[in-house]
């Protein structure tokens, strides 16, 4: 089982520095989600973050570093339009795509000619890089397609059984999702990869009306582009995870239906209105009482993990606005509901 490292305790922090120095994965805290860490540089301590995670090799790993300053090595090109996204939101939750330099091994991108970047600020992560004096790879501490964790615990039980020896605790993760993953096309226009704790608003306002901005949908295109993006991830184990766009769809079908087992889950609070609540729900969670999103975001992947080890059985999951942070938590409760392969039914049970 793997043993809980407090960073504060020198002794203890100088263990896991020791382990990552050694080439071998440690789980690490960032502020977005915890990340299984590993020099990102050297073949054989990447292969064993995708051992750890039974991780697919066709699915690339993101590099983390100190800042916009570590790229140079990494890439060949660095854009205007780089510099400008970087510059305002390093250290922080936008990871992006640069043209790998030859420094950076194929098995870390699968074969891409791009790398995925990003600068984490999170202390206790950044405190390792500093020590560790090389860029880190680290996919999020969960076995592959599993539910991301955002507390040292959780890494402990996803990644503890698969062997990995250090997990450091920091706490609860700021935001509660991942970073948002961008790749630049062209001189003036970017795509989304993957929507995240970075909202697309806050990007488009950093780099102007000029810029076009696109947002990868599911289907194929992304699947090759960023492969880890598959239309199912996230799935909690155990429970069947139904994604509600239009309650008034299926309301009628759940009258009168033992729901004693069911948990209704809504973001915010006006998205319920009483004729739903008034059905006999096992459990009702809402994720932001007073509407707040960063709350929400936090609680998305605390929430699925509790409910995949509760006595529910189904959960229900109302879509929110797809605006700011809402795109990227719909964005995951979607693929949560999307289980390896077997879609949710059209009508719910
Ligand atoms: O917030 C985050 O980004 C967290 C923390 C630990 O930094 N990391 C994370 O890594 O979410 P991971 O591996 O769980 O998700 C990375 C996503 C995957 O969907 C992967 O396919 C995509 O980014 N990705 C990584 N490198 C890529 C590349 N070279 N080209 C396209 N997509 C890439
Ligand atoms: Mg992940």
């Amino acid at each position: 089982m793997a043993v809980l490292v407090d960073p504060k305790d020198i002794y203890q922090w100088n263990f896991a520095v020791d382990i990552l120095k050694k080439g071998e994965p440690v789980v690490l805290p960032t502020e977005t989600v915890y990340g299984l860490a590993a020099p990102a540089l050297r073949e054989d301590s990447l292969a064993k973050i995708f051992h750890i995670k039974d991780r697919p090799t066709f699915d690339p790993l993101i590099v983390h570093v100190l800042s916009g300053e570590s790229v140079k090595d990494l890439s060949l090109e660095i854009t205007p339009l780089h510099r400008r996204l970087y510059s305002k939101f390093w250290p922080g939750p936008l990871t992006l795509l640069f043209k790998k330099t030859d420094k950076v091994p194929d098995l870390c991108t699968s074969g891409s000619e791009w790398v995925a970047v990003r600068s984490p600020s999170h202390v206790v992560f950044r405190r390792a890089l500093e020590q560790v004096g090389v860029p880190l790879a680290a996919p999020s501490a969960n076995r592959f397609g599993r539910i991301s964790p955002t507390s040292a615990l959780a890494a402990v039980q996803e990644l503890g059984p698969r062997g990995v020896e250090v997990v450091v605790d920091g706490g609860d993760c700021f935001w509660g999702l991942e970073s948002t993953v961008v790749k630049i096309v062209g001189d003036n226009s970017l795509e989304v990869l993957r929507p995240g704790a970075l909202s697309i608003e806050a990007i488009m306002e950093c780099v102007g009306d000029d810029c076009k901005i696109s947002v990868r949908e599911e289907g194929h295109g992304m699947q090759m582009e960023s492969p880890g993006l598959t239309e199912s991830h996230y799935a909690p184990e155990n429970k069947k995870l139904f994604f509600v766009e239009n309650f008034d769809e299926v309301f009628a079908s759940l009258v009168g239906r033992d729901l004693q087992k069911t948990v209704l889950v809504a973001v915010y609070s006006d998205l319920v209105s009483q004729k739903y609540l008034k059905l006999n729900w096992g459990r009702v969670e809402i994720l932001s009482e007073s509407g707040n999103d960063l709350e929400a975001a936090a609680k998305v992947f605390r929430i699925l993990r509790e409910l995949d080890h509760s006595e529910m059985q189904d959960i229900f999951v109302l879509k929110c606005a797809d605006k700011g942070l809402g795109r990227a938590i719909n964005d995951r409760f979607k693929r949560a509901s999307q289980k390896f392969g077997i879609k949710s039914p059209a009508s719910p049970p």
